[in-house]
């Protein structure tokens, strides 16, 4: 069945056509990204008028490159949570209007879980349950036992920032736009991580599968605030220190949860999941013998409708 998605939690404007819940027809995104710029961060206001703005053309594209027509279509997908209240009605309004016109079903879709069914996407063989799950972006930051489709243990949880969130914060700090994650890794390539010596926020306890990302952000603000003066070269070992302390506590309580729960896949998503070290340090701590996930394009890791309408399609399984 081919199952039309919809996406519009935060400040991409995205459509798409997924068949059978892994292979994408279409996916379109109009990003409202470079209006958030000047502010280093979404403006709830602005976002929304902007999804008002695109989901009409962008239905109409994700539905063209599809080659398929309304009668093609056996079910609206639309985020409905969590996410920007203003910009998630966007959607929502719209989806209910599709469904109202063209008489079809419409599935409910948990942002979040849409971000872990992009894993799915364009995957050849089927996922060997229970699975671990790391899903980093800008809101969210949880480790998921997955036991079966939709069917979801949490394992942790930020206690504060998302890693996406600490990101956007520190490159807001250092004056680098928004959104933080992609420059502050590009930056970090030329610094040193060694240079500072950030806090890894590990927890222990019962919170030890859970993270804590505020504190960081204040010691390298903390930092900032001493240094008499920040060149470039400052500034990329300031990247590439926060850089590395984030990444390694993601990587070790991957690990631990890991060890903890006899799982046959382990998967990265989110946002985050786009940053090479976190892939490359993930592949490296883990059993050479545990099958490591991430999605299979770059898009996909970041919000996108392909993934609302894979997680539908196991959703109504
Ligand atoms: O999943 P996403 O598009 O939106 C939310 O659901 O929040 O994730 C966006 C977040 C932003 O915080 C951004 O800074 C971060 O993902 N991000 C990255 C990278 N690419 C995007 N963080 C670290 N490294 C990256 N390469
Ligand atoms: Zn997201």
């Amino acid at each position: 069945m081919k199952i039309f998605g919809i996406e519009t939690s935060c400040d991409e404007t995205a459509a798409a056509v997924v068949e059978d819940g892994v292979k994408v027809l279409s996916n379109v995104i109009a990003s409202s990204v470079d209006l958030h710029q000047a502010t280093g961060g979404v403006v709830p206001e602005v976002a929304a008028r902007e999804h008002l703005r695109q989901i009409s053309p962008v239905i109409d594209r994700a539905l063209l490159d599809a080659g398929c027509e309304w009668k093609d279509i056996g079910a609206i997908a639309v985020t409905t949570n969590p996410g920007l209240i203003a910009s998630l009605l966007v959607g929502i309004n719209t989806a209910q209007t599709i469904v109202y016109i063209h008489q079809k079903p419409l599935i409910e879709v948990d942002h979040v879980i849409g971000h872990i069914y992009a894993n799915f996407l364009e995957r050849k063989t089927p996922p060997k349950f229970p699975l671990l799950v790391l899903t980093v972006s800008g809101g969210h930051n949880e480790l998921m036992l997955m036991r079966g489709h939709h069917d979801f243990v949490k394992l942790g949880e930020t206690l504060d920032d998302a890693a996406g969130e600490a990101f956007d914060k520190v490159a807001r700090l250092l004056g680098l736009g928004y959104p933080g994650g992609p420059v502050i890794s590009r930056l970090a390539e030329k610094g040193d991580p060694a240079a500072f010596q950030f806090p890894r926020p590990m927890l222990d306890g019962e919170n030890k599968l859970n993270f804590s990302f505020s504190g960081l952000k204040s010691a390298v603000r903390r930092e900032v605030e001493q240094l008499k003066k920040i060149d470039d070269q400052t500034i990329a070992d300031l990247c590439a220190g926060f850089q590395q302390a984030v990444i390694e506590v993601l990587a070790d309580k991957l690990v631990l949860a890991a060890q903890e729960h006899e799982v046959k896949e382990v998967h990265l998503a989110g946002g985050v999941s786009a940053n090479r070290l976190l892939r490359q340090m993930a592949r490296e701590k883990l059993p050479d013998s545990l099958p490591l996930y991430w999605p299979a394009q770059q898009i996909y890791c970041t919000d996108n409708a392909a993934m609302i309408a894979a997680a539908a399609h196991f959703q109504s399984e």
